[in-house]
């Protein structure tokens, strides 16, 4: 297979700057070498102020996406390919090397998949009433199987255990405005209609004392946040470790689910920064049973 020609590394490129990132920070570095890509995690500019707060884990998920992406793009080119994860001991920035291994036309679902790149979008509003069926619900859930990572769909009695943890993580950032953005982002994709202002003061808890008037958001009840989360296709990732390697593939289980979704004419988006508040990714692994650490959540509608 010939190396790159220059409108391949326009394909290439564009399916990774199309891939969805925490912050939209896209923490990766695309190299075309030879006939192979590779892919490292970008770390320079995690001390900038905008992103000090981004975690390491979701920077990691973040790359996985850019991997699906670029698989994708590779297999729509017509080349057959290999994929190897990390670690590189001696490069510890490279997280993929996706090795062209021959020619193969791509698949109809590898080109329909292609295809949704350039119509994926976070979607942090409300959904139409309309359920999604269960055979489509199926080929996501089927296209997100990757060893190291679960994926489980959220049972309508387990809408209370997710509602409860979004809140406790809100309560725990409530007062702190470096995390006011944080709770509205995760309130609007349930409630848009949530996220009043209102006046409060900011206890220091180490010095004691009590700031100017901070803006804070409102919080909503349980009952209707519950509601609410039950009424939609919500699905957790999770992964088996918490090792770079098994957040590297919940990414790219994440986006060929995200994908397979937006090909079947639906509309998500995703959370993880709760999930990132103190013991909240804990509290929920118990209240699902879930012996793995829960790193994402998808929802999805019409
Ligand atoms: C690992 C990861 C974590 C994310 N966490 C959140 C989140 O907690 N809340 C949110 O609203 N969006 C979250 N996003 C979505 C990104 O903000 C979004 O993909 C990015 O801004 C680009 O926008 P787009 O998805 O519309 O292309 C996350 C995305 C990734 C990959």
């Amino acid at each position: 297979m010939d190396n790159w020609s220059l409108g391949d590394i326009e394909v290439v490129s564009r399916a990774i700057v199309s891939a969805p990132s925490v912050h939209g920070t896209q923490p990766w570095d695309l190299r075309l070498e030879g006939t192979r890509a590779e892919i490292r995690e970008r770390t320079e500019f995690t001390s900038a102020p905008r992103f000090t707060d981004v975690s390491p884990a979701d920077r990691v998920i973040s790359c996985g996406t850019g991997i699906a992406n670029v698989e994708l793009a590779m297999h729509a080119l017509g080349r057959k390919i290999e994929t190897d994860l990390l670690p590189y001991p001696r490069q510890p920035d490279l997280v993929a090397t996706i090795r062209t291994v021959g020619s193969a036309p791509a698949s109809s679902t590898e080109l329909r998949l292609f295809s949704a790149l350039a119509r994926r979008r976070s979607h942090r509003e409300t959904f139409a009433d309309i359920p999604v069926p269960a055979a489509t619900i199926g080929d996501i859930v089927a296209a997100a199987r990757i060893g190291g990572v679960a994926t489980t769909l959220l049972a309508p009695d387990e809408a209370h255990a997710l509602a409860d943890v979004l809140l406790y993580s809100a309560d725990r950032i409530r007062h702190d405005p470096r995390h006011q953005r944080d709770i509205f982002s995760w309130t609007s994709h349930w409630l848009p209609q949530v996220g009043r202002e209102s006046v409060d003061a900011f206890h220091s808890a180490v010095t004691r004392e009590v700031s100017d008037p901070v803006i804070t958001r409102e919080v909503s009840d349980p009952v209707r946040l519950a509601a609410a989360i039950e009424s939609e296709t919500v699905l957790v990732f999770a992964s088996d470790t918490q090792e770079p390697i098994d957040l590297l593939r919940t990414g790219i289980a994440v986006e060929r689910a995200w994908l397979t979704a937006v090909d079947a004419r639906l509309s998500a988006s995703v959370l993880s920064h709760p999930l990132r508040i103190e013991d909240s990714a804990q509290r929920l692994a118990q209240r699902l049973n879930l012996t793995s650490h829960p790193q994402l959540i998808l929802r999805i509608g019409y």
